[in-house]
């Protein structure tokens, strides 16, 4: 344990000879005329699903295998089965999967070095080029690449085959994994005097208002069999594309060597990154031999501090920053595991909006789309290795090739996304069994932490702990720089008491299940329910969860824990807690297929739980009223509303009639536990405020006042009978280039256009133009129906359609959604080119 303010960088004395030169200037940045070029690598791959024999040999013939783009996840068509293992999403995820892809280079990069890069691939897999194996990587998170010069043939009629075997056995995650090549594929064509994939390690050792100082260590690669006397010239780009700095260094790589040379930039006013404020520079590397420009790179990064004190807690840029996070898996719902920038960045808007400032990655490495829209809205992210070491959670993970691959792994991880601002943790480990281990556990954790400090000095290490006290009592836990809590918050002082200089937060939080617009009266603690539903009241969760009051208890009155992962933002395909995943193979939990633990839906809709954290985690004046007001079968009755708020008073109005005004934080509502270590069967929450109101069919009005005015309202109103479909297209305009998404959702609404909160009516959709259809769902936890359809049912009044644009048109997309017997709707979508690369690359084009 090293508690304390953590310490940037120390300088490297290591590096062979730098000349550094410093100039400020003020032009913009010059067109980028890179002879190298780093092309995603995406298109025209073949698919096959099941084993084969002969694939790896490029002449077998794939004429029949199903052509396809990347990234695709082999398992998300389905069918969701009872046979598969609920646990990881019953849809078919294990089995043997192939990818082939033939290309050509032209002759004139005959002289290039080739290197073809994964983003990931889900899992095990297996890479031949024209027949030659290239190698193997049993874990499906990380990134990897080969340098496959010497076995292509040049030319533009050569004929190159790729073939990627996959597999994944029964029993492999806890989750859902996705499978296939489920992220990007990049093919780098560079000189043989280059910058190698992740060689470029940018810190900012020394930080202030006037000026920060920025420490670049760039590796220059020569596989050519001559050493090489090169230039390595930095030019820093600002947030504005104004050029704040630039070094130039001169050096010699020997032949079949890499070099690390080191170089060190001024920076003045420096714009910090922050949550706000996400300003972010960008680093120009151009390699020159013999004056001529042979490479160009390019690397984001933000300038900002971030120190972890056990007396101040986490400061970013000085400001102590309390950490209101979401722990995330790797999903993007429908659309699977195959990854996608805009449906991300759509989930991190939401979770925004909630008043989210981290994101826990739990429990792998995330893609790196994840980290650079991190990096551009201003969230903070831990960044999570591993879920289990040498002992596994399910027979036949990660776990078995640890031992061989750890180390490996880790560095690939913290070498790839060191430079981004957003990243501010380094997780070595979720839960791991170890902790009860007192030989084991210590020892791997302190070789983990080693590696970690020793990849990225400037920031702190952690773990993820839930049996506590063991692995505080044996060892384990001193060897992490920051300390999480996975559960247990009424453990916090007992922890900080044993240990005053230890930094510690809830790396994982609450663990409430529900699912969206369902209420279940009278509102009791269960454990399951026979509708495989679950209520929003949010009183439910497993036997080590706790509702989201109670951790907002624990961190209020224990204000040196430095702030919480609430598992999780989303809900995610798999893991569907309470039901009976564990009965793996029997369908113990059929038809639930996916998690209950979001405070977001599986198709973005939010569901209560949203709005108590965005009433804690945002300022802005808010009131949020639960449950609907559609209660016909229950006439007579009384209805518990809960009102979620920050405002100081919230009063209730129903059918016209004051019920009262409550105070805010004061008054309380007994809301029914159970949990962990306690005798505790009711908890007086000051986050919540309950009315009884006897059912009537009409409103029912929350006022929320600050300061004696109104800030903020909200109502629930009974709906009459479905009378139409209403569409919300969520951004009217995407881009051709076959990624961007748009997402349309589908409201059932009475003749007033009030949504129908019961609705589950059969919607079809119909698409027009240059567009399709990449995915529908609806939220719903537990039905089979598939997420690659045209029709899909609504589930309490809502439900998605996922379109994608043409890959080059341009045009409108209509797409109506229709049901029988409601009147349907239709919207436009714009689709149109993209004028400029997503990530700052220089792409040829995508062939
Ligand atoms: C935790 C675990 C998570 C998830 C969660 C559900 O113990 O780390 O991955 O399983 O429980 O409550």
């Amino acid at each position: 344990m090293s508690p304390g303010r953590l310490t940037p960088s120390p300088k490297p004395s290591f590096f062979l000879f730098a000349i550094v030169a410093l100039l400020f200037c003020q032009s913009s940045a010059a067109a980028n005329s890179a002879p190298s070029s780093n092309q995603l690598f995406n298109d025209s791959w073949l698919f096959h699903s099941g084993e084969h024999s002969s694939a790896r040999f490029p002449e077998t013939d794939d004429s029949s295998w199903r052509k396809l783009r990347l990234p695709h996840d082999a398992a998300i068509e389905g069918p969701f089965s009872s046979k598969n293992e609920s646990r990881s999403g019953s849809l078919p995820s294990s089995g043997v999967f192939w990818y082939r892809k033939h290309f050509a280079l032209p002759l004139t990069d005959r002289e290039q070095n080739v290197t073809l890069c994964f983003e990931g691939a889900m899992s095990n897999s297996r890479v031949w080029i024209n027949g030659h194996f290239l190698g193997e990587r049993p874990n499906g998170y990380i990134g990897f690449e080969y340098d496959v010069t010497r076995y292509i043939r040049f030319g533009e009629n050569a004929n190159n085959v790729i073939a990627v075997r996959l597999e994944q056995e029964d029993l492999s995650s806890r989750w859902y994994p996705g499978a296939g090549l489920y992220r990007d594929v990049r093919l780098k064509v560079r000189s043989p005097i280059h910058l190698p994939s992740d060689g470029i390690y940018i810190t900012t050792p020394v930080v202030s208002d006037q000026w920060s100082e920025v420490d670049v260590r760039a590796e220059v690669a020569n596989t050519t069999s001559s050493p090489a006397q090169v230039t390595v010239e930095h030019r820093v780009f600002g947030p504005d594309g104004r050029i704040v700095g630039q070094s130039s260094i001169q050096a010699k790589v020997n032949t079949s060597d890499k070099l690390q040379t080191s170089a060190n930039l001024s920076i003045a006013n420096p714009l910090r990154w922050e949550p706000d404020a996400p300003h972010l520079y960008r680093l120009e590397t151009r390699v020159r031999r013999d004056g001529k420009v042979v490479d160009v790179g390019e690397t984001t990064f933000g300038i900002r501090t971030i120190e972890f004190s056990a007396s101040d807690g986490f400061l970013l840029n000085g400001v102590r920053t309390q950490i209101k996070g979401v722990c995330l898996h790797h999903d993007l719902g429908p659309l699977g595991a195959a990854i996608n920038r805009s449906a991300l960045e759509r989930r991190l808007e939401i979770l925004k909006e909630m008043g989210t400032n981290a994101v826990r990655t739990s429990h792998n490495p995330p893609s790196p789309q994840l980290l650079d829209l991190c990096d551009e809205m201003g969230l903070l992210v831990q960044v999570e290795a591993f879920d289990a070491w040498e002992q596994a959670k399910v027979e036949n993970s990660y776990s078995k090739h640890f031992p061989d691959w750890y180390e490996q792994d880790l560095r690939a991880m913290i070498r790839r996304d060191r430079n981004h601002p957003s990243v501010f943790m380094w997780s070595i480990g979720n839960e791991i069994l170890e902790q009860t281990d007192p030989q084991k556990g210590p020892l791997i954790a302190k070789t983990l932490n080693d590696i970690c400090h020793e990849e990225d000095p400037t920031r702190p290490t952690t773990a993820c702990f839930n049996y506590y006290p063991d692995p505080v009592v044996n060892g384990l836990a001193a060897e992490v720089d920051v300390v999480g809590l996975n559960y247990h918050p009424a453990s916090y002082q007992d922890l900080l008491e044993r240990h005053p200089d230890w930094i510690v937060y809830g790396s994982e939080t609450a663990s409430t299940v529900s699912s969206r617009g369902v209420y279940h009266l009278p509102i009791e603690k269960y454990d399951s329910h026979p509708s495989h539903q679950i209520t929003s009241y949010d009183i439910i969760g497993p036997a080590w969860a706790y509702p989201p009051d109670i951790e907002f208890h624990f961190q209020e009155t224990n204000p040196r824990v430095i702030g919480e992962f609430i598992w999780t933002g989303f809900d995610y395909i798999g893991e569907p807690t309470p039901f009976a995943w564990d009965e793996h193979k029997s369908g113990g939990a059929w038809p639930s297929r996916s998690s209950y633990f979001g405070a977001i839906d599986l198709c973005g809709f939010p569901k209560d739980r949203y709005y108590l954290y965005k009433s804690q985690w945002n300022s802005q004046p808010l009131v949020h009223l639960l449950p609907h007001w559609n209660w016909d079968a229950s006439k007579g009755e009384t209805i518990p509303v809960y009102a979620f708020s920050n405002c100081e008073e919230v009063e209730l109005i129903a059918n016209g009639k004051s019920l009262g005004r409550r105070k805010v934080g004061v008054d309380t509502t007994p809301i029914p536990v159970n949990f962990y270590n306690s005798d505790l069967e009711v908890f007086e929450s000051k986050y919540r405020l309950r009315w009884d109101v006897p059912y009537v069919p009409g409103a029912v009005k929350a006022i929320g006042y600050s300061d004696g005015e109104i800030v903020s309202e909200d109502s629930i109103k009974t709906a009459g009978p479905a009378h139409s479909l209403e569409l919300q297209l969520e951004d009217g305009r995407i881009h051709n280039d076959g990624y961007d998404l748009a997402f349309v959702q589908v409201h059932v609404v009475d003749k007033d256009g009030n949504l129908c909160p019961l609705a589950d009516n059969a919607v079809e959709f119909e698409v027009f133009g240059p567009g399709e259809i990449a995915a529908v769902g609806n939220g719903d936890p537990a039905t089979a129906e598939p997420f690659t359809a045209s029709e899909r049912k609504t589930f309490n009044g809502l439900c998605l359609a996922i379109i994608r644009g043409d890959v080059g048109q341009s045009g409108v997309i209509q797409v109506r959604a229709k049901s029988i017997g409601l009147e349907s709707d239709l919207v436009e979508i714009q689709l149109a080119p993209r004028l400029a690369p997503v990530d700052g690359m220089t792409y040829r084009s995508d062939n």
